[in-house]
């Protein structure tokens, strides 16, 4: 560890003793008091009390230096795995731009890459601060698996992406259309793929089906994309628990004792570090909605048609729960596929994440999902 990483772990101490700890005596009881009064599960109430509390108070280059990293997690987590493909690498040509990134991204395989087969494309939640967690591997494992036993030949893909406070928007945006773009060139038609996220994994697949839809002109390999034509549409893309606003004065926000893991605070600092010193304000004023789906006129949006099939879901007692129910409004009115939303009663943000990480088992909105990637890669 360099001594850097040393002072960083060591400040990380200080913030969890002085600010974490007193912050959840506060949240983890509010936390407990409002599942007993609105009849909420307890431990995941408790357990979005302390995450809420730790993400509130520590910086995000401390969470990093706590966290171990994507590719780390990963690592370890395959280790334990009998067909994993493993890590792929793709040298990115420069790309000019907006985005001065590395030249080198990866793709982190969940089962075997094979012609003819089938793939899920996912982005991981986070806040584009956190980096992948085991849950999330566990989660996708659980789709890839279930798939396979529904006669869907289904490998899984997670792009590993650049964090913030590091690399701001597009960063992410690009990378997620390169993978996207390697998937293509690697002989997967777009009807064999299916995109999907949870949280800012959702916001990085509405980025991309905003890229698809228009596309953004300093982003990568633009002529690709533009060449999709309609019957070249991806089947589905799911979004879970989606970040698509960064207004945060909608009711759902100020739910009295929150039971949710994030808060106002979370999502406006850490949205803050997504989009200033970036494109993004100019381009939200220009009404581009490449990066926040709901911040530009709805018109942005019309006639949509980059995918068959679109799953939207969230939980009525999350922060985000008004801007996933618009979200779905929106994209039934606006697109051409088939939209569906699912509002999963007494859940809170990223219901099948907190699921996985707790090792609880699947609930209604992972079946929901489940069913939407198997349904979507058997026709
Ligand atoms: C933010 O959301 C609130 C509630 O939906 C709405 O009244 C307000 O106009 C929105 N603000 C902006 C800037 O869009």
């Amino acid at each position: 560890m360099t001594k850097n990483q040393t002072l960083t772990r060591l400040r990380f101490l200080l913030t969890f003793l002085f600010s974490t700890v007193p912050t959840s005596l506060v949240r983890i009881p509010s936390a407990i008091i409002r599942a007993w009064l609105k009849n909420l599960p307890l431990g995941p109430s408790i357990w979005n009390g302390f995450a809420g509390a730790l993400m509130a108070t520590a910086p995000p280059r401390q969470l990093q230096a706590i966290l171990p990293s994507t590719i780390e997690t990963y690592k370890a987590w395959a280790a334990s795995q009998r067909d994993c493909a493993g890590v792929e690498e793709i040298v990115v040509e420069a790309a000019g731009g907006d985005d001065d990134g590395d030249d080198l991204i990866r793709l982190l395989w969940i089962g075997p890459r094979r012609r003819g087969g089938k793939v899920l494309l996912f982005f991981h939640g986070g806040g584009y601060v956190m980096p992948l967690s085991r849950g999330h591997l566990d989660w996708m494992d659980y789709v890839r698996k279930e798939a396979v036993a529904a006669g869907v030949e289904l490998s899984v893909c997670v792009l590993e992406y650049d964090l913030i406070p590091e690399n701001p928007y597009p960063r992410q945006v690009n990378q997620a259309i390169l993978g996207f773009e390697h998937l293509l060139a690697s002989g997967y038609a777009p009807s064999e793929i299916v995109i999907g996220g949870d949280s800012a994994g959702g916001h990085l697949s509405l980025s991309l089906l905003a890229h698809l839809h228009r596309p953004r002109p300093s982003s990568p390999s633009r002529g690709r994309s533009e060449s999709i034509r309609p019957s070249d549409r991806i089947r589905g893309c799911f979004l879970v628990s989606p970040l698509s606003s960064l207004n945060c004065s909608t009711p759902s926000y100020n739910n009295w004792f929150s039971a949710d893991v994030l808060g106002k605070k979370v999502v406006s600092t850490w949205g803050a570090h997504l989009v200033d010193n970036s494109p993004w304000h100019a381009e939200i004023s220009a009404g581009k909605g490449w990066g926040m789906a709901l911040d530009v006129p709805e018109s942005w949006w019309d006639g949509v048609d980059v995918v068959d099939r679109i799953l939207v879901t969230g939980g009525d007692e999350e922060v985000f729960s008004d801007h996933v129910q618009e979200l779905g409004a929106m994209l039934k009115r606006r697109s051409k596929g088939e939209v569906a939303l699912y509002m999963a009663r007494r859940e809170a943000h990223d219901g099948p994440l907190m699921d996985f990480a707790a090792g609880r088992e699947a609930s209604e909105t992972t079946r929901v999902v489940t069913g939407f990637v198997v349904s979507c890669l058997k026709s």
